[in-house]
């Protein structure tokens, strides 16, 4: 159904659903050269309802082909986040070594126990696959961790931990996250806790992930604690914070004081990595929405979209490591280059002034002198998203507030969001800028800041000017065109 995906605001080359509700993605798995992307899913409205995990493959994390439905809500609840894995010594005993069975395992959220009145609702569950996602068995065994006591228990992220050779997960309890080891998958024993005070604390924890990354230029490796945290984020509502430190298998350490967070923008939530990923590249993708309007966006046939998957990194700035997150290299594979530029030299006050026939669908990168900076997008009715980059004050701000549909819930366009910017803190700036028909990602020195955020053009913008109050400079200019991923030749 290629027509459909011409619906106003449809992503281009974004992963979105077919149709209906979709919220974080689960499952993130790579197999047999294939990406999994599983996701929280419902398929009878486009608001959140009873989750089910829908499915969709890719060979580049670009092109995306959808499956059917993966998981359904059962008697012991709906399917709520989770991940996968593949059991590759079949340490479950759920396939064979020959045909290592694909685990899931996810969060049940059992209404029963809800309208009874106790709060002990969510459990974790496990499911399982002989033939690479397609169909699915539930483990007879279920919950494989039960709860007697918490209201909020969910989200398990499972990984294998060469170090210990043991499988470990992790998931979150309301203020806290939890990390447990187990032999087979399905029997885990708690290992210990971590954040009941440390990091922001503005809304419940939600959507771990752990992972290992090696420093940039360097031989330190570093452990990365995701937490999504609903409400509470920098700009309002949904957000993503990161811990770095060490882990040994049994528990998470960190001497972090400061909160940080993986993206500044308003839509970057849920995100979690890839397992298995190839070359040991450590993949995220987050949901490109946040649940202060997700359920009002001005969207019909379905609703919302999950970022470009991103690839993260370390880096140590000044005395903190700082996690940048970078588009993949295969993006290039559909960006077709229209314009460049070595250099502008713009006067204070004066604008540049680029017009094309569409931007919603393009990406535009440079380097500029680290001074002030304004760049606005905009179209023939008057609707216009502003960026300012502000060397004084060190803050990046987006202003949406115009930018096209915005009232269709309070919150989405009363501010202007700024966000302070220490760790910018070279000579130049390097800025790569990627809008979709919904949206706008902005990545800042090679990804030491992303800003992501939707927006709803009434039309799409076909001007872009950008300008200073002092004499800037703008080198290797690049402005392309990028290929619809829904496209045939
Ligand atoms: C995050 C979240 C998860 C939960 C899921 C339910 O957006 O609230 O914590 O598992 O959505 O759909």
């Amino acid at each position: 159904s290629v027509l459909l995906y011409k619906e106003p605001f449809r992503p281009q080359f974004h992963f979105s659903p077919e149709k209906k509700w979709m919220n974080d993605p689960n499952g993130l798995l790579f197999y047999k050269g294939t990406y999994h992307l599983f996701y929280q899913y419902f398929p009878r409205d486009i608001v959140w309802g009873p989750m089910h995990w829908g499915h969709a493959t890719s060979k580049d994390l670009i092109h995306w082909e959808h499956k059917k439905i993966a998981l359904f809500p059962d008697k012991l609840g709906l399917i709520f986040s989770g991940s996968a894995a593949i059991d590759i010594n079949n340490t479950s005993g759920l396939g064979t070594i020959e045909n290592p069975p694909m685990i899931a395992i996810f969060t049940y959220h059992n209404m029963e126990i809800e309208k009874a009145g106790k709060i002990n609702t969510q459990s974790q569950g496990l499911a399982y696959s002989l033939d690479e996602g397609e169909t699915w068995t539930k483990y007879k065994g279920n919950p494989i961790i039960g709860n007697n006591s918490l209201k909020d228990f969910r989200d398990p992220k499972v990984f294998w931990n060469p170090e210990t050779k043991l499988w470990n997960l992790t998931l979150v309890a309301g203020d806290h996250a939890q990390f447990y080891s187990s032999k087979n998958l399905i029997d885990w024993t708690y290992m210990s806790q971590f954040g009941k005070n440390r990091g922001a604390h503005g809304g419940v924890w939600e959507c771990p992930d752990l992972f290992k990354l090696q420093v940039e230029n360097s031989t330190t490796e570093k452990w990365v604690l995701l937490i999504s945290i609903n409400p509470g984020a920098p700009n309002g509502g949904s957000g993503t914070q990161y811990f770095i430190g060490d882990y040994d298998g049994k528990s998470f350490k960190t001497n972090q004081k400061d909160i940080r967070w993986i993206d500044y923008g308003t839509d970057n939530y849920a995100g979690v990595t890839y397992n298995d990923a190839p070359n040991n590249e450590r993949i995220f993708i987050g949901w490109m929405s946040n649940w202060l309007y997700a359920r009002n966006t001005p969207t019909k046939n379905w609703r919302s979209a999950m970022t470009l998957p991103r690839k993260l990194s370390l880096e140590k700035i000044g005395d903190n490591y700082v996690l940048k997150n970078n588009p993949i290299q295969q993006l290039k594979t559909i960006i077709i280059p229209e314009y460049s530029e070595e250099l502008l030299t713009i006067q204070a006050s004066r604008k540049i002034v680029f017009e094309y026939n569409n931007l919603n669908q393009s990406q535009i990168d440079f380097k500029a002198l680290a001074k002030n900076l304004k760049l606005t997008f905009s179209n023939e009715v008057n609707d216009s998203l502003v960026l300012i980059y502000d060397h004084k004050m060190n803050t990046f701000s987006i202003d949406r507030t115009h930018s096209g549909l915005v009232n269709f819930e309070a919150n989405f366009g009363k501010s202007i969001h700024k966000t302070e910017t220490p760790n910018l803190t070279t000579p130049t700036l390097e800025y790569q800028i990627i809008l979709d028909w919904s949206s706008i990602e902005i990545f800042l020195n090679g990804g030491v800041y992303s800003f992501t955020e939707q927006i709803f053009p009434n039309k799409p913008y076909m001007k872009l000017s950008i300008q200073s109050n002092e004499n800037q400079e703008i080198k290797n200019l690049s402005i392309a065109k990028i290929k619809g991923i829904w496209e045939t030749n």
